[in-house]
C-alpha cells in the first residue's frame, strides 16, 4: 500500500471529514465502466512517436505487476522506451531490515526486463524522506549518518552503473510549510547532517557513476509559487557550489482544477541555470472530477494537453514519464480504497484504462508528441 506523504494524509483527512458530501462513483467499486477508444488502437505507440522526436516516453512500473500481469507487461513493452521502478529503487526497498542487508532482486529483475526489451531505466530516489527504512532513524541519531549515506549511495549507484542512466538523487527536499528560511523540509537527513546532506548525496552519486544524469525531483512547482521559488534557490545554491546536478524533475501530479501559473517563471530560471527539465511522474489527481466516466476521461486528457501546451514553448523535456501506465496500478488507488483515490473517486488518471486500452489521456500524450 502506498505510504501517504504528510500532504496526502492531511488532504485525505480533510476530505474524510467532508466525505458525506462526496458523490459516489456509479456502478460499484471495480472497473465497472470501460471506455476503450478503438480509434486510438491503430496509432503508433508513444515510444515510437516519442523516439521520432528524440524524446523518451515511459512509466513507473512495479516488478510484481510486470511479473503477474501479462497484458500489463505487454503494454509496457509496447508503449515505453524508459521505465522507472515504482518502489524497488528506494532505500526502504533496497535495505529494509538492517544496515548492509541488501535486497536487490526486485530491482535486478526490473532492470533485466528493461534490457531485454531495449528500454532505458531511471532510478528513484536515493534520498527521500518517505522511503526511510524503520531501522535507520536509530543509526542516524547514533552518528552513523555520513558513513551510511556514503555506503548506500556508492553501493547502489555503482552496482547499476551503465544500466540506470538517470537517478533522482534527492526527492522532495523542499517544503515551505516547515518554516525554515531555506525552505528545506524537516527530515532525518537534515537533522543528522545539516543542509549539506543534499550536496553530499549528489557528489557521492557522481563519484559512483560519473556518466549518470543526476536529478533533483519534486512536486507542485507548477502550482505553488513559494515552493517553486524555494526549489529555485536550492538549485542555484547547488550550482554555485559546482555540485554535479544535471536536471530537475517536475513530478507533474496534475490537478484538474488548477492552473500551472508558476510554470513559466520556474522554467525560465531553470533554463538560465542550464539545467534540463524532465517530466518524471505525470498523472491526474482527479479530486475535482465529475461523476461521469466520459467527462472524467475528457478532463484528464484536457488537463494533460493544457499542461503541455504551456510547457512545450518554454522547454522541451527529453524525458516524459507517467507515474504508472494503466489505471489498474495507480498509486492513487489502493486495496483499502477499493480502487478509489484519496478523494473517493475512481482512479482514471493514467494513459491506459484498467484493461490496458488507450484512453483520451493517451491521445493527449500522442498529440503532444506529434506536435513537438
Ligand atoms: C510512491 C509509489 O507509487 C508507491 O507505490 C510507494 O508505496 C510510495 O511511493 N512521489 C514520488 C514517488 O516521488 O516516488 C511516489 O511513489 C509517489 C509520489
Amino acid at each position: 500500500m502506498p505510504r501517504l506523504t504528510r500532504r496526502q494524509f492531511m488532504t485525505t483527512a480533510s476530505m474524510a471529514v467532508a466525505g458525506a458530501m462526496l458523490p459516489v462513483w456509479p456502478g460499484g467499486t471495480q472497473a465497472a465502466v470501460e471506455i476503450s477508444a478503438q480509434d486510438y488502437e491503430n496509432l503508433p505507440p508513444l515510444r515510437v512517436t516519442a523516439a521520432q522526436k528524440d524524446i523518451l516516453y515511459g512509466a513507473a512500473v512495479g516488478t510484481p505487476n510486470l511479473k503477474k500481469d501479462q497484458r500489463f507487461r505487454e503494454a509496457v513493452i509496447r508503449e515505453c522506451n524508459v521505465i522507472v521502478p515504482e518502489w524497488e529503487g528506494k532505500w526502504k526497498a533496497l535495505m529494509p531490515e538492517a544496515r548492509g542487508a541488501w535486497r536487490y532482486e526486485p530491482l535486478d529483475e526490473l532492470v533485466q526486463f528493461a534490457q531485454e526489451n531495449a528500454m532505458k531505466v531511471r532510478g528513484t530516489a536515493l534520498i527521500w524522506h518517505n522511503a526511510f527504512p524503520d531501522w535507520a532513524a536509530g543509526a542516524l541519531s547514533e552518528g552513523q549518518g555520513a558513513s551510511l549515506m556514503e555506503e548506500y549511495i556508492q553501493t547502489v549507484v555503482s552496482r547499476y552503473r551503465g544500466r540506470i542512466f538517470s537517478w533522482d538523487v534527492v526527492n522532495e527536499a523542499i517544503d515551505p510549510k516547515d518554516g525554515r528560511d531555506d525552505g528545506l523540509r524537516q527530515c532525518l537527513w537534515l537533522e543528522a547532517l545539516g543542509p549539506a546532506y543534499i550536496e553530499r548525496a549528489f557528489r557521492l552519486a557522481h563519484e559512483a557513476d560519473p556518466s549518470a544524469q543526476l536529478v533533483y525531483n519534486d512536486f507542485a512547482m507548477e502550482y505553488w509559487e513559494e515552493k517553486a521559488d524555494a526549489v529555485l534557490s536550492l538549485l542555484s545554491r547547488l550550482k554555485n557550489k559546482n555540485v554535479p546536478l544535471h536536471a530537475v524533475g517536475l513530478q507533474a501530479h496534475l490537478q484538474t482544477e488548477k492552473r500551472s501559473r508558476a510554470l513559466a517563471k520556474f522554467c525560465a530560471e531553470v533554463k538560465k541555470m542550464e539545467l534540463e527539465i524532465l517530466i518524471t511522474e505525470l498523472d491526474i489527481w482527479d479530486n475535482f472530477l465529475v461523476n461521469d466516466v466520459q467527462k472524467t476521461d475528457q478532463l484528464a486528457a484536457t488537463t494533460t494537453q493544457k499542461f503541455f501546451e504551456l510547457l512545450m514553448p518554454l522547454v522541451r523535456p527529453k524525458q516524459i514519464l507517467t507515474w504508472g501506465l494503466s489505471d489498474r496500478y495507480s498509486w492513487l488507488s489502493s486495496k483499502d480504497l477499493n480502487k478509489k483515490n484519496y478523494f473517493g473517486k475512481h482512479v482514471r488518471g493514467l494513459p491506459l484504462d484498467d484493461n490496458c486500452h488507450r484512453k483520451q489521456m493517451w491521445n493527449a500524450l500522442h498529440e503532444t508528441l506529434m506536435k513537438v
